[in-house]
């Protein structure tokens, strides 16, 4: 399939005033890739083909449709690998990966996905192909096309092929597990490992309540020795196999005093152990029932009091059941809920006005999609929402372009 066939089905659709929904690896979780009523679903599976890596450029182009992992494999095998990981990396698509702006477990060293791309070409809702492939690192030719498709959910236009950036593989890697008494001391931590070195790539939180819960729902076990309010996972990465990660390590935890309360792992066979526990938090709520997942961000210092604050507001309602994990490095927090059978609260509505006082946003890493819409407004202006919506105008005349996600219908 060729970034022309997708034009023409596009213009086509157009012509005939038939929406379009774009669908990546559907692994969404705000109903941004789900048709609602007569739209033509427009699969970018067989957008499969993966160019060769420019290895002085450091980039490599690929197809929207190829998955993570694929395009992660193929950089490999030439000694590069792409600064970006999320959990889903078997399933999700790098097009999807654009047009949700994904984040991941890498954003805090490597920024999101539009920090990661070099290039596009994308079918805008009238047909017209819009190509930005030059991969050039300096230009600032007007206004940056390719990276307003980053987070557009589909509403924009079709993005059918990629320039991304690469990395040098990694050469040496530590993993740790430290416990320690709360979100602050985390948060704190994470600063003092960041004034010794640029190597840290993730810094990922759980709560002894999840911890708990993991254990007895998968019998995943903590790394640590005994429990703790917190344990946060810190992963220090290098392309030099001679960088001294472990010492750096030392140096701040024995700043804190918290190196009793550690565990290290410096190879590959005890990493995925390491990250267990932070990789099967999102199933929790899932197993627990109705689950509802939300993903906020707030500024890192108010980490703290959303934490808090969250807990105690849902603490307030029988039958909720908070989970709450994910990228404290970047000030994201997953909420997830699960809501008893039969119990009508609104989580959106307790979680979400705690998020916008606390000037963050209701949406992370998952975007807006038509779960979120209604409350697109606790944080953008009116005119904010007005030119957002007068840019989709100008890419998708006729707004078939995935109706009804980001902006109520
Ligand atoms: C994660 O960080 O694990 C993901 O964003 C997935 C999720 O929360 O469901
Ligand atoms: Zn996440």
């Amino acid at each position: 399939m060729t970034t022309d066939e997708v034009a023409a089905v596009v213009a086509t659709c157009n012509r005939m005033h038939v929406s379009v929904v774009p669908q990546g690896g559907n692994t969404g979780l705000v109903g941004g890739g789900v048709p609602r009523a007569n739209e033509v679903v427009l699969s970018t599976e067989r957008l499969d083909v993966i160019g060769a890596v420019d290895a002085i450029g450091r980039t490599i182009r690929c197809g929207a449709g190829v998955t993570l992992s694929r395009l992660r494999s193929a950089a490999m095998e030439d000694g590069f690998d792409l600064p970006l990981d999320l959990a889903s990396r078997d399933v999700a698509t790098v097009g999807g990966m654009v047009a949700t702006n994904a984040g991941g477990l890498q954003v805090f060293r490597y920024g999101h996905m539009r920090s990661q791309l070099a290039g596009v070409s994308a079918v805008l809702g009238d047909g017209t192909v819009v190509e930005r492939m030059s991969g050039l690192r300096k230009d600032t030719a007007g206004y940056d096309l390719a990276g307003m498709l980053c987070g557009s959910e589909g509403t924009l236009a079709v993005v059918t092929e990629v320039l991304l950036k690469l990395v040098p593989i990694a050469r040496s890697r530590l993993t740790l597990v430290v416990g320690l008494s709360g979100v602050q001391q985390a948060l704190e931590l994470v600063a003092a490992v960041r004034t010794l070195t640029h190597t840290l790539q993730s810094a990922e939180i759980v709560f002894a309540d999840g911890v708990r819960l993991a254990e007895e729902l998968f019998g995943t076990r903590s790394v640590l020795r005994r429990p703790y309010p917190c344990e946060l996972l810190l992963e220090l990465v290098s392309d030099s196999a001679h960088d001294p990660l472990i010492e750096i390590a030392g140096v701040a935890l024995a700043q804190f005093g918290v190196e009793d309360n550690a565990a290290v792992s410096d190879n590959e066979s005890t990493r995925a152990e390491f990250w267990a526990m932070r990789e099967r938090h999102p199933e929790l709520v899932v197993r627990l029932g109705g689950p509802r997942k939300l993903d906020v961000s707030v500024p890192l210092r108010a980490v703290p009091q959303l934490e808090s604050l969250v807990r105690t507001a849902i603490g307030r309602v029988p039958g909720l059941v908070a989970v709450l994990y994910g990228h404290v490095g970047d000030g994201s927090l997953h909420v997830n809920i699960s809501v008893a059978d039969g119990v009508a609260a609104s989580v959106e509505d307790i979680v979400f006005p705690i998020v916008a006082e606390l000037g963050g946003s209701i949406s992370a890493e998952h975007g807006i999609g038509v779960d979120k819409r209604a409350w697109l407004g606790l944080i953008r202006s009116s005119a904010d929402v007005q030119m957002m919506r007068r840019i989709k105008q100008a890419f998708d005349p006729q707004e078939i372009m995935n109706p009804g996600v980001i902006f109520s219908d």
